[in-house]
Parts: structure tokens; sequence; C-alpha cells
């Protein structure tokens, strides 16, 4: 059996070096395919492949097509937008996740960019503290809920809304249960996107929604690029000189952000939330483990595919 890993954004060589041992210690062979950069090479590489971890890599029909031994795909992270499920089922191949795995990297790194933000992106002109800010966590998932146990140590009043987690949940933890996305963003100074893109998720970060914060808002985006609507928000920025963007996926408007709101508009060039090489070895390593749970024992947890 040969287990392909096909990542364009690589892991950490700690991690890689640790879905080996679990690979080879199943009987396995490993096959990595780093930084591939065109699709070809991605179509080459999955032809013999019965297993692949991938990252954001994207798993669509055509892949699928060309991976005629392929059994499972494993997307090593949270997210599964870039695989094509509908085409994955149609080929008879399991697609699982690795929930949690990667969480604490992306919440830390959020914190990163908002320290950035209230520091005036860092230009020593004089900033504010994230203490004693409203903070708004939108969706109480994994990297939600280690946003709320960072922002307990900055000392931040921390609200949160999610239409799939109970109000016990969130308030167990200390944090304020919202009725709705717009009372989120209505009372908090700062809001930190946790939610999925989903076709309910996408563009919903709208004009409308951003112009409810009050003076001054943040808005923190360590989820997917997908799920603001971009041109609102260009809009909304242009409107409201107070508001301030900063984001780990770079948006397709990068240029027009960066050029009308210097001082208020922040991307990393490349998405590294989960660039660690903690969130790689975990991530890593239990997409491995599920690989061979489910080829040696068929064990389908964590399965997102029908
Ligand atoms: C995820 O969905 O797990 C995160 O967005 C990290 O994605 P990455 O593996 O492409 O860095």
């Amino acid at each position: 059996m040969k287990v392909l890993v096909a990542t364009d954004k690589p892991f950490a060589k700690i991690a890689v070096d640790g879905i080996r041992k679990e690979i080879e210690a199943a009987g396995y062979e490993l096959a990595l395919l780093e930084k591939y950069g065109e699709k070809a090479k991605l179509l080459e590489a999955v032809k013999d492949a019965d297993a692949i971890i991938i990252r954001s890599d994207v798993i669509d029909a055509e892949v699928l097509d060309a991976a005629k031994e392929l059994k499972i795909v494993v997307r090593a992270g949270a997210g599964y937008d870039n695989v094509d499920l509908e085409a994955a089922t149609a080929h008879n191949v399991c697609v699982m996740n690795t929930p949690g795995q990667n969480s604490n990297a992306v919440a830390e790194l959020a914190f990163g960019l908002m320290v950035m933000a209230v520091r005036n992106m860092y230009n020593g002109a004089s900033g504010t503290e994230l203490k004693g800010k409203k903070l708004g966590i939108h969706a109480y998932g994994n990297v939600g809920r280690n946003v709320a146990r960072i922002a307990k140590g900055f000392g931040m009043d921390i609200y949160a809304y999610d239409a799939y987690c109970p109000k016990e949940v969130i308030e167990a933890d200390g944090v304020k249960a919202v009725a709705s996305t717009e009372e989120l963003y209505a009372t908090c100074n700062i809001v930190s996107l946790h939610i999925p893109a989903t076709p309910e998720t996408k563009n919903s970060i709208n004009y409308d929604l951003v112009d409810k914060m009050p003076k001054n808002g943040l808005l923190v985006n360590t989820a997917r690029k997908e799920v603001i609507n971009e041109a609102d928000l260009l809009r909304l920025m242009n409107d409201r000189p107070d508001l301030e963007y900063v984001t780990d996926i770079m948006p397709v408007h990068h240029a027009e952000f960066a050029d009308h709101f210097p001082g208020r508009y922040f991307s990393t060039p490349k998405k590294m939330g989960a660039q660690t090489a903690e969130a790689n070895i975990n991530a890593g390593i239990a997409a491995a483990r599920q690989i061979v749970g489910f080829l040696k024992d068929g064990c389908e947890k964590f399965r997102v595919n029908k």
C-alpha cells in the first residue's frame, strides 16, 4: 500500500519523519510530494496512491479520476472545503479530517494579529491593549475554544456565537453566549472569525454585519477568505475609517485593501495559522494513524463524506 503526502505547503520535517514512522511501521510505503506548484504533478503522483494526506491541497473530481487505487484522503487539519466530497463518495473514497489537532496554533496566530493591530501594526505610535476589550468569537469550535482560553489570560471580556453549539457549553467556559451574529458584532470591539467555508457562510461577513461593530472595531480572520464579502468590506472600510481588518488568508482583492487602507489592514503573505511544528506533528501523525486504522481495521471515525 502506498501513502502519499501531498502538501504544496509542506509540514515541518519532524512531522514528516513522524508520519513516515507510522506508515512504515504499518508495513506501507510513504511517498512525498511537496511544493508541487502545478496540478499536473499532483495528478501524476496520485496515480498509484492508496491513501493521501493533504492540507489545503485541492482534491477535485479530476484528481480523484486520476487516483485509480485511492481509498482514503485525510485532510491533516480542520477545514475540508478543498475536497470535493460528492466526487469522493462517487469514487468510493473515504474523506476524513483531523479535528482539533492544529487549533491551538491557529488560535495563537489570531492573538498575534490582534496585538499587531491594536499596536498600530508596530509603527511605534501609542496603541491600545487587549485587556478589558470585548472579544467576539464567531463560531465556538476547536479554534474558538482555544481563543477563549487565551483571551482569559489577556483579561478580555469574552462573547461567542455559534449556531450549532449549545449556549450552556459556551457559558460553561465562562464565555457569554449571545443570541445572534448581529448581537455579537454589535457588542464586540474585536471579532475573531472561526467559521468554516460552507455554502451558508460564504460571503456572509458582509457590509451590514460588520457595520454593526462599535467605533474602532477590529475584524480578525484566521478562518477562510471565502466567508468575507470582499466588495462589501472594501466599501465599508472606505465609509468607516475607524475599522481595521487583519487576516491570515490573503484576500482576492489584497492590493486594493493594502492601497486604500494602509495601517488599517494586514494580511500574512501565505496562510500560516497552522504552520507550527507542533500543529504539523499533531495533525500529520493523526492523519497517518487514521489511514492505518482505516486500511487495517476499517475504522471510519472522523469520516466527513457519505
Ligand atoms: C485548517 O483548516 O486546518 C487550517 O485552516 C489550516 O490549514 P493548512 O493546513 O492549509 O495550513
